[in-house]
C-alpha cells in the first residue's frame, strides 16, 4: 500500500489547493472552482465564473467588494472549460500561468523564452486589478493589464506603437454572458492623438483628435463629485499610452466596451453601476455618417448632413432621399493658386486623418497648407510650456467633421472660390498669398514670435456633455500627467 501513499502525496503536492484570503500562489500550486485569490486589501478577486445563464467557466477578475458580479478581465474568454470538467488554473512547473480543462490546457500566459529550469515563480494580484507573473530573479514577466478585454481601470494603460506597429484594443463581449470577442474594438491611433472604435475593421466612432507634442490631459466632472482624468502621453520611442485616474478611491470606475458598441464610462454608486458618459450615442457621433466634405450638426439642422461651405452632394437624387454617405464635392476645383481660400469653422469635431507637421508657428501653419495642393484643411493648437503650436494638415478628403460646440475646435478648409470666404479670411488669404509670393516659408518675424510666446496660455474650455450631468472638460491643462 505503500506506493499508494506515495502517489498520492506526488499528486497532492502538484496540486496543492490553496487555503482562504491569499493574494498570489506559486509555482505548482493551483486553484479550482470556488476557490479565489483575493488582492491584499481585498478590491479585487481571482477566480473562476460562469456569466449570466452560461455552464462554461472562465477564469477572471472582478471587484470583491461589489454584489453585482463586474468582470474587469478574462483569460481564457474564447476558450470556455465547458460543465462537467473541472476548471483548474495554476502556475505551472515551467513557470506559465496556465487555465486547464480538466487535463487539457485551454489559455497560457505564453511567456516566451522561458528557461528551462524555473525554480520560483508566481502569480500575484494586485490591488489596482492586475494579475502579474513573477519569475524569480527575473522579476514580472507578464501582466494582465497588458492583454485586456473590454475594461479599461484607473493605473491601466492602453497603447499603441507607431514605430513597432503594436497596438492594444479593448474587445467587446459577444453579448453579456458570451465573453468570446465581439465585433467592436477600442484602441489609440497610432499616428495622432486620437481613440479610434472600430466595428469589425470599419471606423465606428473616434473621439476628437488631440495636439500635443508630449502629453495631453482631459477630464470628466460629475455630479457625484468624481472627476476622472485621463491623458495621452507621447513618448520618444514612439509609443503613445492613456491612463485615466480619478479624483477620489471611494469611487470604483471603469471604461468598458459594451457588446452594443458603446465605449461607456461607468461608476459604482450604492447599488448600481450609472452610466457617466458613452460613446457614440447620436447619430452624428457614429464615424462618417454623412459622407466625405459634410458637417454633420446634431441639434442644429434637418437633416443632419450638410455640404461644407463651397461644396454640393455628390448625388442630388441621393441626397435627396436622404442617403447622405456619398457626401458632397467641391463646386470649383483647387485652382492651387491665388484662387484659393480658407473658411472658417468653430466648435468642430476635427475630420479624420489629421497629419501633424511639427514646429510650425501659426502663419506657418496655414502657409504649409496652402503651398501644396493636396492639403484639403488645416487646424492648429496652442500647447502650453513650448513655444510652437501644433500645426495639423489634412491631405485627404475631409470626413466625420461634426459640429459640436462643446468639445470644439477651429478647422480651416480650403475652397477656390474666394468670394466664399468672409472679410477677415479675404485679409488673411491675401496676407498668405504676398508672404507666400514675398518671403517665402523662412519669415519669422517679431510679432509672430510675441503671437508664439502668448501661446503659453492655455485656454480652458468647460464643456458641459450629455449624459447624467457630465462635464468634459477639454484641455485642463497639457503636459500634466497625471499620476
Ligand atoms: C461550488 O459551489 C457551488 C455553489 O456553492 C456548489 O454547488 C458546488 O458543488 C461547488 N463545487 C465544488 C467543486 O465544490
Ligand atoms: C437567464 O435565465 C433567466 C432565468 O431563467 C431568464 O429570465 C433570462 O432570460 C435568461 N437570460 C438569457 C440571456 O437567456
Ligand atoms: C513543480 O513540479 C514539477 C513536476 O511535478 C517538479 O519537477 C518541480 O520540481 C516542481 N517545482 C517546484 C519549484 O516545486
Ligand atoms: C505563443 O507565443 C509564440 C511566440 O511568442 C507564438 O508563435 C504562439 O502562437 C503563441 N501561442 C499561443 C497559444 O498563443
Ligand atoms: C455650390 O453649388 C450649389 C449647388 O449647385 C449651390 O447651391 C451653391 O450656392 C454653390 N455654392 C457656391 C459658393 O457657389
Ligand atoms: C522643434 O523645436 C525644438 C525646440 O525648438 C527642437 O528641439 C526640435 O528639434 C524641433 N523639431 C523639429 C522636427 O524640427
Ligand atoms: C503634398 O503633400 C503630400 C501628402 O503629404 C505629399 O505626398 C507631397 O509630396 C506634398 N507635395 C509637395 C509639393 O510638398
Ligand atoms: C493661440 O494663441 C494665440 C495667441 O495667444 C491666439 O490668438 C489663438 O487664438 C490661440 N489659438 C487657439 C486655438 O487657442
Amino acid at each position: 500500500m505503500q506506493w499508494l501513499w506515495c502517489l498520492l502525496f506526488i499528486v497532492s503536492s502538484s496540486f496543492l489547493p490553496l487555503s482562504a484570503s491569499v493574494n498570489s500562489i506559486s509555482i505548482n500550486s493551483s486553484i479550482s472552482i470556488n476557490q479565489t485569490i483575493i488582492s491584499a486589501e481585498g478590491k479585487f478577486a481571482l477566480g473562476f465564473f460562469s456569466p449570466g445563464n452560461s455552464t462554461s467557466s472562465y477564469l477572471g477578475i472582478w471587484y470583491n467588494t461589489i454584489p453585482k458580479l463586474t468582470v474587469i478581465w478574462v483569460a481564457n474568454r474564447a476558450y470556455p472549460v465547458p460543465k462537467g470538467s473541472p476548471p483548474v488554473f495554476r502556475v505551472s512547473e515551467d513557470g506559465n500561468l496556465v487555465v486547464l480543462s480538466g487535463r487539457e490546457v485551454v489559455w497560457t500566459s505564453n511567456v516566451s523564452d522561458i528557461s528551462a529550469s524555473i525554480h520560483s515563480a508566481d502569480a500575484v494580484l494586485l490591488d489596482n486589478g492586475n494579475l502579474v507573473l513573477r519569475h524569480g530573479e527575473d522579476g514580472d514577466v507578464w501582466h494582465s493589464f497588458d492583454h485586456p478585454t473590454d475594461t479599461f481601470v484607473p493605473e491601466m494603460r492602453i497603447s499603441s506603437n507607431k514605430k513597432t506597429g503594436k497596438e492594444m484594443r479593448l474587445t467587446s463581449w459577444v453579448n453579456g454572458e458570451d465573453p468570446r470577442p465581439g465585433i467592436f474594438s477600442i484602441g489609440i491611433d497610432p499616428n495622432r492623438l486620437q481613440v479610434n472604435l472600430w466595428k469589425r475593421d470599419e471606423p465606428y466612432w473616434r473621439s476628437n483628435v488631440y495636439a500635443t507634442t508630449s502629453s495631453y490631459a482631459t477630464g470628466f466632472e460629475s455630479k457625484l463629485g468624481f472627476s476622472a482624468y485621463f491623458s495621452f502621453v507621447v513618448q520618444d520611442d514612439g509609443e503613445v499610452y492613456l491612463v485615466y485616474s480619478t479624483s477620489t478611491n471611494t469611487v470604483r470606475s471603469r471604461f468598458t466596451l459594451a457588446p452594443s458598441g458603446r465605449i461607456q464610462l461607468l461608476a459604482w454608486v450604492q447599488i448600481a453601476w450609472i452610466v457617466l458618459w458613452q460613446e457614440p450615442l447620436d447619430t452624428c457621433d457614429f464615424y462618417g455618417y454623412c459622407g466625405p466634405f459634410t458637417i454633420c450638426q446634431q441639434y442644429v439642422s434637418i437633416p443632419v448632413c450638410n455640404c461644407l461651405k463651397g461644396f454640393q452632394p455628390k448625388s442630388h437624387n441621393a441626397w435627396n432621399v436622404g442617403k447622405w454617405t456619398g457626401g458632397c464635392v467641391r463646386n470649383n476645383t483647387l485652382s492651387c493658386d491665388n484662387g484659393d481660400g480658407f473658411v472658417k469653422y468653430e466648435g468642430i469635431k476635427l475630420p479624420d486623418h489629421a497629419v501633424t507637421m511639427r514646429n510650425k508657428s501659426i502663419n506657418e501653419c496655414e502657409l504649409e497648407c496652402f503651398k501644396n495642393c493636396s492639403c484639403t484643411a488645416y487646424a492648429y493648437e496652442n500647447v502650453t510650456n513650448e513655444v510652437t503650436i501644433v500645426c495639423l494638415n489634412w491631405f485627404t478628403e475631409l470626413v466625420d467633421i461634426q459640429s459640436n460646440s462643446f468639445t470644439g475646435r477651429v478647422l480651416y478648409v480650403r475652397v477656390h472660390n474666394i468670394k466664399l470666404v468672409d472679410d477677415s479670411q479675404k485679409h488673411k488669404s491675401t496676407h498668405i498669398r504676398k508672404s507666400f509670393i514675398a518671403v517665402g516659408v523662412a519669415i519669422v518675424s517679431i510679432g509672430l514670435l510675441i503671437i508664439v510666446v502668448f501661446s503659453y496660455f492655455w485656454r480652458r474650455e468647460k464643456l458641459i456633455r450629455k449624459g447624467n450631468g457630465v462635464s468634459l472638460m477639454g484641455h485642463l491643462g497639457r503636459n500634466n500627467q497625471f499620476s
